[in-house]
């Protein structure tokens, strides 16, 4: 297959050429036995039972499910050490968040996923699959992920569970460390009036999915990414100098709170999806060629190479999940 140049862009593009990562490993892929190895085409099973991603508050009041998460946590992080190549480790997780959004150190410029319109579809097909490879560790296959619900004042601090011990696989130390800080710093990148902005107002698909991809000098992310998204990354991240991991897309990937951040983004996805008309139109998702039918690769639960698209991705009742509705307070207020 032909790679894209950073010129042609407006067209579909392949899978990027995992074998050719031009950076160390800690930002790239895990690499298949063999090179005839193409990666299986993602295909909905509208057979396979629903999965509801519930809001962490809810989520967290059945002690059962805090066990499970905990322990695909653990099981997934156990196997860094047992098989450190295995792709669904959780440092091999990471890896496949670096290794797209390196500003293009990795595969070439055409495959970094942040700042332009494949911000949304590739992070719900990470989380897919990042789902699916939690439930794999723990036996069972209807596991869903939590999401942190930051936009409304139920879910706006940041969740106990998942700093209470240094010993919880859910716990991170690369995080800000100030409590004050951490909740004056989501609060102020979950407001009314940001939240109103980057979602409600941001009616184009142009201000809530970005620009297509083009030459990284030009390309235009979307609101949803650049306003809470970003914001509540570098809250949760450490404060000083090296600023991992929630601060610094390369090592985001580490921090489990990451999945539940991206889970309330992909939520967000939906509502937008559902709100009324903007000034210039319904608000749809785009119907491009380049956007519908580039494809990506991915490690399944069973660690298969998998090709996924955004036309894939463009239903989450295909993807075989849906979130528990919770108030949406924000859109009810104005100023
Ligand atoms: Cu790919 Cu929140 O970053």
């Amino acid at each position: 297959e032909k790679y894209p140049t950073p010129h042609d862009l407006a067209r579909p593009h392949p899978p990027p050429n995992i074998w050719d990562c031009k950076v160390g490993p800690s930002c790239c892929m895990a690499v298949p036995s063999s090179r005839r190895i193409k990666g299986t085409p993602f295909v909905a099973n509208l057979s396979e039972p629903m999965r509801t991603r519930m809001s962490i508050q809810t989520a967290f009041q059945d002690p059962s499910y805090v066990r499970k998460l905990t322990e695909a946590y653990r099981l997934m992080k156990m196997l860094d050490k047992e098989d450190p190549d295995d792709p669904r480790g959780m440092e091999q997780q990471r890896r496949v968040h670096c290794a797209y959004c390196s500003l293009g150190r990795s595969y070439g410029q055409s495959y970094e996923i942040h700042g332009n319109w494949f911000f949304l579809p590739w992070h719900r097909m990470f989380l897919y699959f990042h789902e699916r490879i939690l439930g794999e560790m723990i036996s069972y296959p209807s596991f869903a992920i939590p999401f942190w619900n930051w936009d409304d004042d139920a879910g706006r601090r940041f969740p106990r569970a998942y700093s209470r011990s240094p010993s919880s696989p859910l716990y991170n130390p690369a995080r800000n460390t100030d409590p004050c800080s951490m909740k004056r710093l989501v609060a102020d990148a979950t407001t009314t009036r940001m939240l109103r902005s980057i979602v409600l107002e941001a009616s184009t698909q142009d201000l809530f999915f970005g620009q297509p991809l083009t030459a990284l000098r030009t390309r235009q992310a979307g609101l949803i990414e650049t306003g809470s998204h970003n914001a509540v990354h570098s809250a949760v991240g450490r404060q000083a100098f090296p600023f991992n991991d929630m601060g610094n897309v390369d090592w985001a990937g580490r921090d489990p709170i990451f999945y539940s951040h991206h889970a309330n983004i992909d939520r967000l996805w939906s509502v937008w999806l559902r709100l009324p008309p903007g000034p210039s139109g319904p608000r749809r998702n785009p119907t491009h060629e380049a956007w519908l039918r580039s494809r990506f690769f991915f490690y399944d639960e069973n660690a298969q190479l998998r090709t996924i698209s955004p036309a894939d991705v463009q239903n989450v009742e295909d993807l075989r999940y849906r979130y528990e509705e919770v108030p949406i307070r924000w859109l009810l207020q104005g100023e």
